[in-house]
């Protein structure tokens, strides 16, 4: 049969091939709360305007309130021929309330509607989210103040360059998931102002109070421009673009753990909650949630791009393109929350074999660097020449198949007769670390003065 809600100048009913690809309720069902709440928020400003009458807005908002329990309850009936979550809670209040129903939709669009509906659903889910990446730092700076002193070996081209501790590796992280959040922020800022009343592209020509409903749902302000409110999706691509940069993030993590994990490092003991057994190899343990971890940033990053090869070149104002903004969306958000729920366990769970780390951290004279360093200091040696005197030594241990700080005091004189024994002082590993005291640096003391600036933000939070 003819749609109901604009059938009238159509002689007969879409093909089935047609509903299959118009319809979106599969998917926009998911927004039926906040297209309820934006329901609510139109009709008392209709009331508000004397646009609606008392009785016809009770009507309503009793109805609205009525297909809410439903749908929470899960009795919503679906019906591919009703396309969308505005139109199956409009037919649901027909049935419910009769002919007043109809006039819930004056002075509004499905354009304003659903894109209102979608702004106040992704502002819930950064909230939900940013609890989450919290979680996440907070996962990380424990870690972080029980490995403070922890020394590993860090690594510049995957080659080991100088020891750092595993806490200060861990504070990297949380670093870059307080930039994610500050991200999201900024989007959830941006995105918060109020569609409804742009109606289908042109405004109304009803005396509609915007004001009043933008704040009815916790807007900031109405949008300015009918045509942009419509029609701008930024505000989806925001999150998704700061999303894809926060899964990038939960992939380096999450590589680092799985080659950690591997038997050529052990830098990691192996945890059960994360971890699964191979059907065939009885010995192997094998990194399972950090691999996903790793490559759901595959699909985040796609849903960025699907939504920019959707909008490019899309001329104003709204165009059914947009109703492909949805999904990408979902999916990014959802993956994105077990993700970030997943990288919280996998860092809580992180047990560093301090001993494997502490003897990697020693090899590949790593404390070259302290020792072209002292010369400068002590000796007075220009840089490049501390450099060159420090490659030999580096190959006279290599020869001896040694440690820098094993080499006999003579094989230093012999390289250069200023050298004295207070060298040893800047060989050792911990000797090392200790040293890089300056802000930001990976001695102890400031790694623990990072993580508890960490902890009291995360507090204050
Ligand atoms: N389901 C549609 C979407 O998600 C709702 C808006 C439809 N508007 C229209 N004029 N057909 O974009």
């Amino acid at each position: 049969g003819r749609n109901s809600a604009w059938g009238g100048r159509f002689a007969a009913g879409p093909d089935a091939l047609m509903l299959r690809i118009n319809a979106s309720i599969d998917f926009d069902r998911r927004l039926f709360r906040e297209d309820i709440a934006g329901s609510v928020a139109h009709c008392r400003m209709l009331v508000a305007q004397r646009i609606l009458t008392e009785a016809d807005g009770k009507a309503i908002l009793n109805g609205l309130d009525k297909i809410l329990r439903e749908i929470e309850d899960g009795r919503l009936e679906i019906d591919p021929a009703k396309e969308d979550i505005h139109m199956h809670v409009e037919a649901r209040l027909r049935e419910l309330i009769g002919a007043p129903a109809g006039r819930l939709h004056t002075a509004r669009s499905r354009n304003d509607q659903v894109a209102t509906d979608l702004r106040l659903w992704l502002r819930a889910a950064i909230d939900r989210q940013d609890e989450g990446l919290a979680a996440l730092q907070a996962a990380l700076v424990d870690q972080a103040e029980r490995h403070a002193e922890t020394v590993m070996p860090g690594f510049t081209h995957l080659q080991s360059a100088q020891p750092v501790t595993f806490g200060h590796h861990m504070l990297a992280y949380a670093e870059m998931i307080g930039r994610d959040r500050g991200r999201f922020a900024d989007a959830r800022r941006r995105l918060n102002e109020c569609p409804l009343g742009a109606a289908a592209l042109a405004g109304t020509s009803f005396p509609v109070d915007r004001e009043m409903t933008a704040r009815e749902l916790g807007f900031a302000r109405p949008m300015a421009n009918s045509l942009d409110a419509v029609s701008d999706r930024d505000f989806v691509l925001e999150y998704l673009a700061a999303g894809a940069i926060l899964a990038m993030h939960l992939s380096r993590l999450a590589e680092e753990v799985v080659i950690w994990s591997s038997a050529q490092f052990r830098f990691l003991n192996p945890g059960d909650a994360f971890t699964t057994g191979s059907s065939i190899m009885p010995q192997k343990r094998n990194p399972d949630a950090a691999e996903l971890l790793r490559a759901k940033a595959g699909r985040v990053i796609g849903a960025l791009n699907a939504l920019l090869v959707v909008m490019k070149g899309l001329p104003l104002a709204y165009g059914k393109d947009m109703q492909e903004d949805k999904e990408p969306l979902f999916d990014a958000a959802d993956t994105l929350e077990t993700c970030i729920a997943v990288a919280a366990g996998i860092v809580g769970d992180l047990m560093p074999n301090a001993d494997r780390l502490r003897e990697a951290a020693g090899s590949g004279f790593a404390t070259a660097t302290d020792l072209a360093d002292w010369l400068v200091r002590e000796l007075g040696l220009p840089f490049r020449e501390a450099h060159h005197v420090t490659g030999s030594l580096v190959r006279a241990a290599e020869e001896r198949g040694c440690g820098l700080e094993d080499l006999p005091l003579e094989v230093f004189t012999g390289t250069d007769a200023r050298i004295h024994d207070g060298v040893y002082q800047v060989l050792g590993i911990d000797n090392s670390v200790r040293s890089r005291t300056s802000l930001g640096g990976t001695a102890p003391d400031q790694v623990r003065r990072q993580a508890a600036q960490w902890r009291s933000r995360l507090e204050q939070d």
